[in-house]
């Protein structure tokens, strides 16, 4: 019989990345849910089921990063997939956004990826997985967002940083995942990326988002995101695909 994929997924205690672990562990995958927050963690764990292990992780800590990668290695028998989730993207003008926010944001989404994919990388060599990073449309697709240009600025950083890896360890698979408007699923798997945004500022810059038709009106169901990356993912060093690109279908295009 076939071994199920080892999948770590950081960034499963929410939204998109709580509903590619709980995915991925609904298509047979055991999984590793890797973020900060425990409590979330461990409801996600039960969710998904199979004997999915929660593991508290913060992607800022290059120690914390190397701890918890262990104990999911560990914990699975090894590792043959990295799905890496975590996204900060604070609300505010370039000229509003001070040196903290800077760092914050690409501690999270540039930084971490890098530390967490170190930890991850003799077990993924070992298993010629593939390792799969979620970036934005911001970031290739369109202009940078205002609003959101230090969150543009790090996925175009992120972008690079999965084409490097690759450039160094052809015996993995690195992919981007390029995503657009998603809200998740329901409950603890809705997206919270705007939790915290001023809202007079968001009620001030959504309107030019959508004049700058960035915003569709419609969102990618989240179910075919999760069979996406599980394609990507199974295909392991062998899947040759650098980026995928995952947008809704536009307003007014019926569903088949
Ligand atoms: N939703 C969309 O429409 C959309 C579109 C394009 C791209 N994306 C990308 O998709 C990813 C997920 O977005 P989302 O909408 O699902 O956001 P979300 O609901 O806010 O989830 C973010 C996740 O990142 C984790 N995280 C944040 N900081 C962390 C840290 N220091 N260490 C470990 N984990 C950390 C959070 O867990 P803890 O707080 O528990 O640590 C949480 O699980 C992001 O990379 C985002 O840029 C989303």
């Amino acid at each position: 019989m076939k071994r199920p994929l080892r999948a770590v997924v950081v960034g499963a205690s929410s939204g998109l990345g709580r509903c590619i672990g709980i995915g991925l562990a609904e298509r047979g995958a055991r999984v590793a849910l890797l973020a900060r927050r425990r409590q979330r963690l461990e409801a996600a764990a039960e969710e998904a089921g199979s004997g999915a292990l929660a593991i508290e992780c913060d992607v800022t800590d290059a120690g914390s990063c190397g701890v918890a990668i262990t104990e999911a290695a560990t914990g699975l028998g090894g590792i043959d997939a990295l799905v890496y989730a975590p996204g900060i993207g604070p609300l505010a003008r370039l000229a509003d956004t001070d040196a903290d926010t800077w760092r914050r944001v690409f501690d999270t989404n540039v930084t971490g990826a890098a530390l967490v994919t170190t930890a991850a990388l003799p077990h993924l060599a070992e298993s010629a997985g593939a390792a799969v990073y979620l970036s934005s449309v911001s970031a290739s697709l369109t202009p940078p967002w205002p609003g959101l240009g230090a969150y543009a600025v790090s996925k175009a950083a992120l972008d690079k940083l999965v084409e490097a890896w690759r450039a160094e360890h052809g015996g993995i698979g690195f992919t981007r995942l390029v995503v657009g408007d998603c809200a998740g699923g329901d409950g603890d798997s809705t997206t919270a990326f705007a939790r915290g945004w001023d809202q007079d500022l968001a009620a001030e810059l959504h309107p030019l988002w959508i004049a700058r038709s960035y915003l569709s009106g419609s969102l990618i169901e989240v179910d075919e995101l999760v069979n996406i990356v599980e394609t990507v993912l199974r295909g392991g060093s062998s899947m040759s695909v650098p980026s995928v690109t995952v947008t809704p279908r536009p307003i007014g295009l019926p569903r088949p």
